[in-house]
């Protein structure tokens, strides 16, 4: 613990005894991210229970030169809301700011405050019979703050659009500890520069996201979802666009599955599809006020099974048969997680060029690192496959990135469709963007943050904000 002593005091001073855990097992949760592969040691964990109390936080640590990780429900696959091992850097956990502030059905907006727990948030739209649409495996720790800082995605991205899309207003906290309150609830507003887009998905590193207002949608009263197996991914893209002939722009999810992602949730969740044979499956949902979209999902079904697009299918009669069907997509990352070491690839490339990438990405591994497993699965309705490569003790984790990678810049892809770059892509990130991007990046950086006190090394390579185009890239098993 690096802290040092007046200044600590000053932090008591702020947060009182609820506010601050300065040593012992309770810093252990906020010190290693979900996948367990950078352990940090916290200076100590602040707990503010208000933005002022946010401000006076960051303002001290500003006039001492402490740098600060900001955490929420610490779910981020990319390793960036934990501290460095220098034992000098503050987390900011915003957890105990968990308040709904208000839900205007009407206004169809949402004002939460960051620390608020993402399914809490949906819960309390639908009570006002409104969808907050954000969805994720994670939703059950994932913070509203931490949404909108990486800016995620999830499986509602097709039809909602990522987090940024949704986000009508935010109160932030500066680097220096000024607080910029932009809770305005308006659909149009042009009224000088949008600076709130700069703080979506910038994973912390450019200011601390203390509330926000998010959109709303009417909460459909009908829905459909359908497992099917389909012979292979074109096949897949093909009963995509059959899917939207049929059931138009009501489509809210369309997930691929790969057969290995079952055979890891039947091995460690215990759950079982209830369809056969197939490489490959998905996941279709679509909703509606309308009526008749089971009896769309059924006609696609048929129409697939007639085409050879599908090879079987089911369509889910009850709410509880439809959260079976969900059940095996969210069961996948965990069921992956307790298989061993993995090496994540969350990339995106032009929809129409997914199978291409799947096959070419395959045939790159089998040379370049022969043994590993491939678990692939995501979102394919937007291009977002988690291209997630199984691997033993033998295997390079730096050398599996670079042959999917390689593959994913040939089709003019993303290393990061939706969980970020944290500190997990810090050098692919420098390697794969051009340095005009990258000198953009870091003048925005030292712009907002001079000193690089705010979660250095994340996203970019040094805390000051240099593109980092030299460093190698982590080690990322
Ligand atoms: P954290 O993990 O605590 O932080 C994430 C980043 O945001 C860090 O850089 C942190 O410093 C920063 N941060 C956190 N709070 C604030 C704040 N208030 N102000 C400023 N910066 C802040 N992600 C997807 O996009 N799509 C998915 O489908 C998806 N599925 C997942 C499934 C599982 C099982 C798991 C474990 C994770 C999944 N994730 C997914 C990743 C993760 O859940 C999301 O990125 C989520 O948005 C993180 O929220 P959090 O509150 O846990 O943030
Ligand atoms: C998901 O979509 O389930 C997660 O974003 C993927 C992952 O674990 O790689
Ligand atoms: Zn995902």
């Amino acid at each position: 613990m690096s802290v040092p002593a007046p200044v600590l005091e000053r932090l008591q001073g702020v947060l009182g005894p609820a506010g601050l855990i300065t040593e012992g097992p309770d810093l252990e949760p906020f010190a290693i991210d979900w996948r367990r592969l950078f352990p940090g040691v916290p200076a100590c964990v602040a707990r503010p229970a208000t933005t002022e109390q946010v401000a006076a936080i960051v303002r001290a640590c500003h006039e001492a030169g402490i740098p600060i990780v900001p955490q929420g429900g610490n779910t981020g696959l990319a390793g960036g809301a934990v501290p460095d091992a220098s034992g000098r850097q503050v987390v900011l956990s915003l957890t105990r700011m968990a308040a709904i502030r208000e839900v205007d059905p009407v206004g169809m907006t949402i004002e939460a405050e960051a620390g608020c727990i993402l399914k809490v948030a949906q819960d309390a739209a639908l009570r006002e019979n409104r969808v907050l649409p954000i969805s994720l495996a994670a939703e059950g720790s994932a913070t509203i703050g931490g949404v909108v800082a990486a800016n995620a995605g999830g499986v509602n991205v097709l039809r909602y659009g990522m987090t940024r899309s949704l986000v009508l207003g935010l109160e932030v906290v500066l680097p220096d500890g000024t607080v910029v309150n932009g809770l305005r609830r308006l659909r149009k507003d042009n009224a000088g520069y949008d600076w709130k887009q700069l703080f979506i998905g910038s994973e912390g590193t450019l200011g601390i996201v203390t509330a926000a207002v998010l959109r709303l949608l009417p909460r459909p009263q009908h829905s459909v979802t359908a497992l099917m197996s389909v012979p292979d991914p074109n096949a897949a893209l093909r009963l995509l666009e059959l899917s939207q002939n049929e059931l138009g722009d009501t489509i809210s999810a369309f997930e691929l599955i790969s057969r290995t992602s079952l055979q890891l949730v039947e091995k460690h969740a215990g759950l079982k599809p209830p369809i056969g044979e197939g490489e490959w499956f998905v996941l279709i949902e679509a909703a509606s006020s309308l009526s008749g979209m089971r009896e769309a999902a059924e006609t696609v079904l048929g129409t697939a099974l007639e085409n050879e697009l599908a090879l079987d299918g089911v369509v889910a009669e009850s709410g509880s048969q439809a959260a079976q069907l969900w059940a095996l997509r969210e069961h996948v990352t965990e069921s992956e997680a307790r298989e061993g070491k993995s090496v994540k690839h969350d990339v995106s490339v032009p929809l129409s060029a997914a199978p291409q990438f799947l096959d070419e990405a395959g045939t790159a591994l089998a040379a370049g690192a022969p043994g590993t497993r491939v678990n692939a699965f995501g979102h394919l309705g937007d291009g977002n496959i988690h291209y997630n490569v199984l691997v033993g003790a033998e295997h390079d984790a730096t050398s599996v990135n670079r042959i999917v990678h390689d593959v994913v810049a040939r089709f003019g892809g993303s290393i990061s469709a939706e969980h970020g770059i944290g500190q997990y892509r810090v050098g692919e990130l420098a390697r794969y963007r051009s340095k005009a991007e990258m000198d953009l990046a870091a003048r925005l950086k030292r712009t907002l943050d001079p000193e690089g006190l705010l979660n250095p090394g994340k996203v970019l390579a040094s805390s000051t904000g240099s593109s980092g185009r030299s460093s190698a890239p982590d080690h990322n098993e």
